[in-house]
């Protein structure tokens, strides 16, 4: 039996998170290079990496904002390990890494029309503040969603 491991990000990740992206959202609304480098990169943020057995299967990317924010920027689970609470355990860590840097809430957006992600969210205790129009491309709606409440995690 082999067992989920969560840790930090590391350079050589890049091209697997990339293509898990890829895998998990629509080429107009996944992260380009630039853009994915930018946040693995950027100080304010944390990307953390779930691993089993050498092979990366999922990875989040949380960011400290100003005025106490949190911002989660995606969770991405590949297809074939997703429902086996990986999201879940990636969630809590970045969540537990925002609060400690002073966030008094999290927030993050996700498109409209998936539903399964939004059950996750909502599972976790996050509910939606508003609907932003076109923000994926001018094309596809999102769902502003918040959480404020440090304990509620249904896992
Ligand atoms: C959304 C996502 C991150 C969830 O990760 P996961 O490891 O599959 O989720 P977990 O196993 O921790 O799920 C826990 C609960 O979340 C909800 N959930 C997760 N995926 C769901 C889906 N596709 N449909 C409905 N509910 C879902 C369920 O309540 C689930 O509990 P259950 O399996 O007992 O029904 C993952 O499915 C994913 O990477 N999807 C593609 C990318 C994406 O949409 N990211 C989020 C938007 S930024």
């Amino acid at each position: 039996m082999t067992t989920v491991n969560i840790r930090p990000y590391a350079p050589d990740d890049f091209d697997r998170l990339y293509e898990i992206d890829h895998t998990a959202f629509a080429e107009d609304i996944a992260y380009s290079h630039i853009e994915l480098q930018y946040y693995v990169s950027s100080r304010k943020c944390r990307t953390l990496v779930a691993e089993d057995a050498g092979e990366v299967i999922g990875f989040v990317i949380g960011c400290s904002e100003p005025r106490h924010l949190g911002h989660i920027i995606t969770i991405d689970v590949a297809p074939h390990r997703q429902r086996q609470r990986i999201g879940s355990l990636l969630l809590a860590e970045i969540e537990t890494w925002l609060w400690e840097r002073g966030a008094e809430a999290i927030y993050l957006e996700t498109p409209v029309d998936d539903a399964g992600a939004r059950g996750f969210y909502d599972r976790h205790g996050y509910f939606i503040l508003e609907r932003i129009e076109g923000y994926y491309n001018d094309s596809l709606d999102a769902y502003l969603m918040m959480k404020t409440d440090k304990r509620s995690n249904r896992m």
